[in-house]
């Protein structure tokens, strides 16, 4: 008979929380290995291929022997390339050097490594709710007091800042905003980055600004980062990546911005743990910031195409309300008026629509009801899940 093992795993596991989305991908898969056709809207990671220039970088680079270990903080190149890339893309001055840049095997591990440089058991540490799920399960893993502040539906899911204001004080360490939001696509405004960034100097407070998404973003006018704020620049933690921008999620790159004393904290960290991140993939990075732009604004058109097609089908099923996302490639909709029940409704429209898609609460308490559907698939396909929702919907009595 096999052990469980169960007396011998540390009971900080316990603490651990975990992507549903793979999950769900999993049972999809099995539901398709049966001959079901499924749409998977469940994942989130562009369905285009990486842009060639850059595959072809990386082949060059395996061939020029880039296949040893390399500094654990990433390549110099590399290094000095976000450094300029972000700089230039954010307004930011002064300038960001290579010392402000740790590269780590996507931005999943540079957030744990970024949480484990600051927080001691105890601190205060403010993210959001309904988030991407690492904030949560690294920070409760650290044991720190963490806090919640729920993003706001009405305000077009943008962090609710009145509660912000009665949670911050001088005992914060950090708090975490992600602009544009996984899962829901929110936006912050400038009125909403100046608030913040008042109250981190106020209260003298680290802002960690997740901007993986910020180059799928709809809006007419620029992305503005927090760090270009007035004297945001050296309290800010800009986390970003290669995953969504170039459809490089299988490559694993991604990178933190901050100050020199912190980027050495974390490259320590990055020492201990990953060590180094593959050479050639780091020389692919390089060919994704200075090569041709033009794949990056074509994905981002065909998702904004996408997004129009599945927000306004979504709104037109009877039960489902859903507010237009401004970023990222997700929508949100509101399921309340047909269940609170959110995974159970998930598992129905996969089990009997073949429409893999995320339940709300699965990225926290404050998702429960909703759905989060990825448009990372093409028009056909929505189209099709449309339909399928539109069937199904109303025999789902949970
Ligand atoms: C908000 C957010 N941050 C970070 C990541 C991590 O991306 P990666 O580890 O692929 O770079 C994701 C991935 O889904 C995300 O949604």
């Amino acid at each position: 008979m096999l052990a469980t093992h169960d007396d011998r795993i540390t009971s900080a596991v316990e603490r651990l929380g975990s992507e549903n989305a793979f999950e769900v991908l999993a049972r999809a898969r099995q539901l398709e290995a049966q001959g079901r056709r499924v749409v998977h809207m469940e994942i989130g990671e562009p369905d285009f291929d990486t842009p060639e220039h850059i595959k072809k970088a990386a082949v060059e680079a395996l061939y020029d022997s880039h296949t040893h270990y390399t500094p654990s903080a990433g390549i110099p190149l590399l290094r000095a390339t976000i450094a300029e890339y972000a700089s230039r893309f954010r307004h930011i001055s002064p300038v960001y050097t290579a010392e402000n840049v740790v590269v780590g095997p996507g931005a999943k591990p540079i957030i744990w490594n970024v949480l484990s440089a600051l927080l001691n058991p105890g601190d205060d540490f403010i993210y959001f709710d309904p988030a991407y799920p690492a904030y949560a399960s690294c920070s409760s893993y650290l044991q720190a007091n963490v806090h919640a502040i729920p993003l706001l539906e009405s305000r077009n899911w943008r962090m609710d800042l009145d509660e912000l204001e009665t949670r911050v004080s001088k005992k914060t360490k950090a708090l975490v905003i992600n602009s544009p939001h996984n899962p829901t696509g929110g936006v912050l405004t400038r009125g909403d980055l100046e608030r913040i960034a008042e109250m981190a100097q106020r209260h003298d407070f680290l802002v960690i600004a997740d901007e993986i998404y910020s180059r799928n973003f709809y809006l007419d006018s620029d992305y503005l980062s927090i760090a270009a704020l007035d004297g945001m620049r050296d309290r800010t933690i800009i986390v970003d990546g290669f995953s969504k921008a170039y459809a490089m999620t299988g490559w694993r790159l991604g990178y933190a911005i901050l100050p020199e004393a912190l980027a050495k904290v974390v490259t320590l960290f990055n020492n201990n743990t990953f060590s180094c991140v593959t050479g050639f993939v780091q020389m692919a990075g390089v060919a994704a910031l200075t090569g041709p732009d033009e794949p990056v604004r074509r994905m981002n058109e065909t998702f904004r195409q996408r997004r129009d097609r599945l927000v306004a089908g979504l709104n037109d099923i009877d039960g489902l309300s859903c507010t237009l996302p401004e970023g990222a490639f997700y929508a949100f909709p509101n399921a309340m008026a047909i269940t609170h029940d959110d995974k159970a409704l998930a598992k129905f429209l996969l089990e009997e629509g073949g429409v893999a898609c995320g339940g709300g609460s699965s990225f926290g308490a404050a998702g429960k009801g909703y759905l989060r559907f990825s448009y990372a698939a093409s028009i056909e396909d929505i189209d099709w899940a449309l339909k399928q929702i539109a069937t199904v919907l109303p025999q789902f009595n949970g």
